[in-house]
This record gives structure tokens, sequence and C-alpha cells, in this order.
């Protein structure tokens, strides 16, 4: 698999210690609150798994799988919920664990959707962060590191549901695409 890549773009000690980093951080921000941490389907998994071994709070966690409209070329931001949450959101703090914020429509949506649930505070923690390619008005909170417009694979993040368990983050060489 590795030889499908081009370049590395963070390595597994990185993304380990960005981990802590947020995890500190959302340990400090979320004392005392009831967090619920939940994960967007299926790339948000790995991330998910090693960010919440290092918030020392009380929280629980769900998941949620959505896919996006796209009418033509553009996501029109709206969301088809395919696995809703498993247990009730009302009065809790909510953490929504992404892999990626590109346009920011899915987030966007699924934001809109959630608050709608009456829950006490919403935010978003993302591992990457394409600001270049921002669309929606939607930032996250959280950023584990900001990323130039290219696409990557691994650690969650895949090419056609392939290269999700690299335990790294690369860039994917462009005859993979065109193949
Ligand atoms: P958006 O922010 O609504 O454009 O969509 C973000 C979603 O697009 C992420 O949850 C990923 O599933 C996918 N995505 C965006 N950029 C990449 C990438 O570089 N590699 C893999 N998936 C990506
Ligand atoms: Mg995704």
């Amino acid at each position: 698999m590795k030889e499908d890549l081009k370049g590395i773009l963070i390595e597994e000690a990185e993304i380990q210690s960005i981990c802590r980093d947020l995890g500190a951080q959302l340990t400090k921000d979320y004392q005392d609150k009831p967090l619920v941490c939940v994960g967007i389907l299926k790339g948000s998994v790995m991330f998910m798994a090693d960010l919440i071994k290092h918030i020392d709070t009380q929280l629980s966690i769900d998941f949620m799988d959505v896919s996006s409209y796209h009418g033509g070329t553009e996501s029109t931001g709206e969301v088809q919920i395919l696995k809703d949450l498993s247990s009730s959101i009302e009065g809790k703090d909510v953490l929504i664990v992404e892999d990626i914020l590109e346009t920011g429509t899915t987030l966007k949506s699924i934001t809109e959707l959630l608050r709608a649930r009456k829950v006490n505070s919403i935010e978003i923690v993302t591992l990457l962060d394409k600001p270049n390619r921002r669309k929606a008005d939607i930032e996250a909170k959280y950023v584990g590191k900001k990323i130039p417009d290219e696409f990557v694979v691994g650690y969650g993040l895949d090419y056609d549901e392939h290269y999700r368990n690299l335990p790294y983050i690369g860039y994917l060489k462009e005859e993979i695409y065109s193949n």
C-alpha cells in the first residue's frame, strides 16, 4: 500500500502528539460537562479511538453516518442520515469528531441537524483542516493540523474505501486516481 503514496504528510508519532494536545485542551474545556463525542463514520474512527484516550473526563461516544446529496458537481449542503445516534443528546455538550474539514458543507448540515435536538452546546474537533477549500460558513473550534489543498489518505481517510488502515497520513500518487 505504501508504494501507492508519493509522500507522507503526517507520521504516526505526530498524529499521536496531536491527539495528546487536543485531548489536554478538551479535558480542560469539558470538566464537569456531560460530554458526548459524536464520530462521523467512517473516516473518524481511528481519530476518535486515539483522541478519547487523552480526554480525562466523564464522556460517552456515539456515531452517525450521513451521505451528502450531490446535485451536479457542487454539494447542495443537505445530508441524508444513514445511521442516526443511538441515544438522545438533549441537554448534552456535544463534540463532533471529524477526520477532515474541507468545503464544510457536510459538517454545516450535521451541526444544524444536531443543534436542533436542544443540545446544551455543540463544537467540532477535526484532525485535519483544508481552509482554502471552504465554501460553507463553518469552522472547527479544535483543529489538529491545517493542511494544503491536496488529497490525502490513511488513518481513517480513504480513496474509494481503500487506505483507511494506514497508521499515518500520506499523499496518493496521481496514477492511482487515473487508473
Ligand atoms: P466537506 O467538508 O463537506 O467538503 O466534506 C468533508 C468530507 O470529504 C470528509 O469527511 C471526507 O470524507 C472527505 N474528504 C475531503 N478531503 C479528503 C481527502 O483529502 N481525503 C479523503 N477524504 C477527504
Ligand atoms: Mg468523512
